[in-house]
């Protein structure tokens, strides 16, 4: 694993953009996976203008999102669909049929998942996918538990995980979605390489104890201590407990 500190966000959002774009030179039809959250929008934005500038050309990529809000469509304003096209999607010339975001509005989620994972066995799995992390230590929506799923499948959210994205709900947690479909732990780990972006100081707990505590279920981030090749870009305010 390792571990590059950047002393603000914004720097960490600017490099793993420039790593990104880099990617995307040596490896043109790269299979991507794609985090949401408030932590990835300085990256999003740096990526944008590297595509601006001719540096991260995404004509012969592939993205899958590692996670969408069940019971919504993917036009909702809720949605992380909405959040991708207002991030990323529509700024940049990734191909729509190959920009992969679970239809969390589909009634019959058991085949949207079948298909979903099918998708990524068809494009070769991830090469990359890179990761936000939950104050709880979840990553997708892989919250804490005794047992953990390890394909994509459907969930139950946390209250904690609402709170934390009420933002895409006008700030009001009580409207953000009860459900989600998510990427299993198994699905991430089998991406030949992990990212895992995490910025501010009320991350410092949650990467001390991911990066350097016990891997357990309970902490869903600790697992990715399993992998062989994390690269973890934090700010220096996230790595105080290191
Ligand atoms: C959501 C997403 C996660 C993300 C987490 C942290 O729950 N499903 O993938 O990592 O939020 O988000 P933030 O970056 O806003 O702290």
């Amino acid at each position: 694993m390792r571990i590059v500190i950047h002393r603000t966000a914004q720097d960490a959002g600017t490099a793993l953009a420039r790593f990104v774009a880099r990617v995307l030179q040596l490896q043109p039809d790269v299979t991507l996976g794609l985090p949401t959250g408030q932590t990835p929008i300085l990256f999003y934005r740096e990526l944008v203008a590297l595509h601006r500038a001719g540096e991260a050309d995404f004509r012969q990529a592939t993205t899958f999102n590692l996670d969408e809000f069940a019971g919504i469509s993917g036009d909702d304003p809720r949605s992380f669909r909405t959040f991708m096209r207002k991030h990323l999607f529509s700024h940049v010339n990734l191909p729509p049929d190959r920009a992969h975001v679970l239809d969390g509005g589909r009634k019959d989620w058991r085949s949207e998942i079948r298909e979903f994972e099918s998708a990524m066995t068809a494009a070769g799995g991830l090469d990359l996918v890179l990761l936000g992390i939950g104050r709880n230590g979840h990553i997708g929506f892989n919250a804490p538990a005794s047992a953990l799923a390890a394909r994509t499948h459907r969930t139950r959210l946390m209250a904690g995980t609402r709170r934390a994205n009420a933002a895409l709900a006008g700030g009001d947690w009580r409207r953000v979605p009860t459900h989600a479909l998510s990427m299993g732990i198994g699905t991430m780990l089998e991406a030949r390489a992990v990212v895992l972006l995490a910025t501010g100081s009320d991350k410092a707990g949650v990467i001390g104890r991911a990066l350097r505590g016990p891997i357990t279920t309970r902490l869903p981030a600790s697992m990715l201590q399993l992998h062989p090749n994390v690269l973890v870009v934090i700010d220096r305010a996230a790595a105080t407990r290191l």
